[in-house]
């Protein structure tokens, strides 16, 4: 997978070749990055510079600026973006030269690289004056089509080093390129933007020692001109940048790795320091790209226990009763979700003493006994009784003013000169080891005492101090953080079966180094279907359905006010991992009836909706797994009088191959149409009345149910689905959809 011959390096994947070069200069040139190729002469694939070019500084007789580089360097005439900054007695490395490579070294990390790579290559260079040395590490993941890249500085000098900066470099040549990223907020994260790739840096970052809600750190370049995709992400939970620049050259430089804004490090003589890794791939169409990440993800992030496996099917009681609630309450919501299928009752915040709201509590891990009179271990037996598994929520990195640990231990608290709060919160420092301790004691003590299956980790504001009260870290202080953060999860989760859902207000936090501890995240606090599409299209592109946590709500969303049918609330959930969220309360019992088929049909199909091959396009998501595709279309707003050449295109079946096409079967539930009972009712009913009541909560009409066969050709160009509703009449073969209507259809090859 690794070759090196005539000082080139050709790093093969199954799809994709990396290929990069040991120049005269003893600098590494980065040749080639796409489809794989196999043998090719390096006067093919080099750069041609044989004449100066005005005002360029020269090195060895070239300009750096005008190559494309696998580390880039101050100093030299290389005036992009720059991925070194490393300073020894106030003299700075600036010259790192090649002084030999590595094969499958094996060294243990601080942070998370991604598991069971195939080959790993480490290239070494050294500036001689200063004396660091850095190792660029590459890790095939060669099913994947995923090169995972780290830079290693060592200090192999008598002084200490101090490195401003030390980020991954890949250089490539324009080919009219596209920007796709992710950025947003609360209940509106990673929706997605394109942008044409402009003149001059653009820069991704976050500042909240989070990956942040604000600005995913994955990216793509697309090419208008051929399609190709190069996708990068960082695998790395804190404040992250990736300056993206185009010179008027047209070459293009992407460096990613941690935010040098609020970062330093001293390394001391005989120390390593790591960068976190930048996952890269390259594919042919955004697709293609996004189901390699979702491949490495699948098998090379997620822990062992978990790869591949069905997760359970949620209910958590949050958006029904907030802090609201009580034993009696949850216990009488379990037996019905239960009924219905569920497989997991996540007790969420609210628990512990002191914590009747967000005011207070945080920092406190007792029991309230008001709310649970007989303990907790009681309350978790007749979950468990009821079939279900329990799940508990924490939110171990926070303390609340009024909590038993605040009032014992200020100090752990971070906030050296002014406390400052957000959702009335203060942070833990996790650069301190006592309170390392304290929190994976009382975790794991949890975990133990109530027999816990599911943790539902939270982390509600950002991260605003930067000083640790103890220990004075300066600008090293919020990678120690995250430090601390990956050594306490390894501490808890490392060697257990537990299932860890990272949430954090929730997708602050969506990211390659949480999903290296606990397979899922809660994607967004926003379970509006309409606006998941936007949320769960956006994180999709980067992490598999099976990291995507997504749940029904009610009808009226909490979020938006927007009020969606019970079909599309599910038909976006299922896209991902399945949770209802919704209060049981007022459900009618024909809501409930289709909510058990829905959980029974999911479960049918739970292999493909977690692990399938995920396609977008537009309002269309397919995804496909060992012969089946399912595919859900969407519609955000109606539009009168819809013409009848609506399309429905299944792409990646066998050409030759006949399918049937099925459509789920989906209630419609009559309270939507009461007035319009007159037009079809002998009789006029108040649609207020008990007549009418009685009726939309036993009664519901079936939506249409299109099913045909079609071949593998014909469906990739498109079949004409069944009429929208048309402004009058009724037809059991019409879609009644109106606002916010989509169906689900069923693939599958002809018996
Ligand atoms: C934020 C999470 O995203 C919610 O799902 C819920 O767990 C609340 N925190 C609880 O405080």
């Amino acid at each position: 997978m690794i070759q090196y011959k005539d000082s080139v390096f050709h790093l093969k994947t199954k799809e994709t070749s990396y290929i990069f070069r040991v120049d005269d200069s003893l600098k590494l040139n980065q040749l080639y990055y796409g489809n794989r190729l196999e043998e090719e002469s390096l006067d093919a694939l080099s750069l041609h510079q044989v004449i100066q070019v005005g005002s360029s500084v020269l090195y060895d007789g070239q300009s750096m600026d005008l190559k494309c580089l696998e580390l880039s360097e101050p100093q030299v005439g290389d005036y992009r973006n720059l991925s070194t900054d490393i300073w020894v007695n106030n003299q700075q490395a600036c010259d790192f030269k090649y002084v030999g490579y590595e094969m499958d070294v094996v060294r243990e990390s601080v942070l998370p690289r991604g598991r069971g790579r195939d080959s790993r290559l480490v290239v070494y260079l050294m500036d001689e004056k200063t004396g660091v040395r850095i190792g660029l590490v590459y890790d095939v993941f060669y099913e994947a089509n995923v090169i995972s890249r780290y830079v290693l500085v060592e200090n192999v000098g008598e002084e200490s080093l101090l490195i401003e900066n030390i980020v991954v470099n890949f250089d490539c040549i324009n080919d009219d390129f596209e920007l796709i990223s992710f950025h947003g907020g609360w209940i509106k994260e990673a929706h997605e933007y394109v942008s044409d790739l402009g003149i001059g840096r653009t820069v991704i970052a976050s500042t909240t020692t989070s990956s942040s809600n604000q600005h995913q750190p994955g990216f793509f370049l697309r090419s208008k001109v051929s399609d190709s995709v190069y996708g990068f992400n960082l695998m790395y939970s804190g404040n992250h940048k990736s300056v993206i620049e185009r010179t008027s050259n047209e070459f293009v430089r992407v460096v990613s790795g941690i935010n040098d804004e609020q970062f330093n490090w001293t390394l001391k003589s005989g120390e390593v320091f790591e960068s976190p890794s930048v996952v890269m791939t390259y594919g042919v169409g955004i697709n293609n790209a996004s189901s390699n990440f979702h491949d490495f993800v699948n098998k090379h992030v997620v822990s062992k226990v978990w790869a591949n496996k069905e997760r359970p099917i949620t209910y958590n009681h949050w958006e029904a009763t907030f802090f609201d609630y009580n034993e009696k309450k949850l216990l009488k919501m379990a037996k019905v979700v239960s009924d219905l299928g569920c497989e997991l009752f996540v007790l969420d915040d609210g628990w512990f003493v002191e914590r009747n709201n967000d005011l207070a509590g945080l920092g406190n891990y007792e029991v309230d006994k008001k709310k649970f009179p007989k303990g907790l271990l009681s309350f978790r037996n007749k979950i468990v009784d009821m079939g279900l598994k329990f799940g508990l929520w924490v939110e171990p990195e926070m303390v609340s003013i009024e909590s038993s640990l605040y009032r014992k231990h200020p100090e752990y608290a971070l906030g050296v000169r002014d406390k400052r709060f957000g959702r009335n919160q203060l942070v833990l420092d996790l650069t301190n080891k006592d309170v390392r301790d304290y929190i994976v004691s009382n975790v794991r003590t949890l975990i133990e005492e109530y027999k816990v299956d599911y943790i539902k980790w939270d982390m509600n504001r950002h991260i605003s101090d930067q000083e640790s009260i103890v220990n004075n870290y300066g600008k090293e202080f919020s990678h120690r953080y995250i430090l601390g953060l990956y050594e306490v999860l390894e501490r808890i989760f490392g060697d257990n079966e537990v299932l860890l859902e990272s949430c954090s207000s929730g997708g602050n936090r969506f990211d390659l180094g949480m999903l290296s501890y606990g397979p899922q995240v809660w994607t967004s606090d926003n379970t509006d279907p309409i606006e998941r599409l936007k949320i769960q299209g956006g994180i999709s592109r980067l992490y598999p359905l099976s990291t995507i946590s997504a749940h029904v709500a009610s009808e009226l969303s909490q979020q938006t006010l927007r009020k969606t049918p019970l079909s599309t609330r599910f038909n976006v959930a299922c896209f991902g991992v399945l949770g209802y969220e919704l209060d049981l309360t007022y459900l009618s019992a024909v809501e409930k009836k289709e909510i058990k088929d829905q959980i029974s049909w999911y479960k049918k199909y739970r292999k493909v909706f977690q692990y399938g091959k995920f396609i977008q396009n537009g309002l269309q998501w397919q995804v496909s797994y060992e012969g089946v595709t399912i595919v859900g279309i969407y519609q955000t707003l109606v539009i009168a009088s819809p013409p009848p050449h609506q399309r429905l295109r299944v792409f990646g079946l066998d050409k030759n191959k006949y399918y049937e096409v099925r459509a789920k079967a989906q209630r419609v539930m009559l309270d939507r149409y009461k007035e319009l009972s007159k037009h079809i009712l002998p009789v006029n009913l108040n649609p207020e009345g008990k007549i009418m009541k009685f009726t939309t909560e036993h009664f519901s009409l079936y939506d249409q149910q299109q099913n045909l066969v079609a071949s593998g050709q014909l469906l990739e160009s498109g079949i004409w689905l069944n009429n929208q509703y048309l402004g009058t009449g009724y037809h059991k073969e019409l879609r009644l959809w109106s606002d916010f209507g989509s169906t689900l259809y069923v693939i599958t090859e002809r018996k």
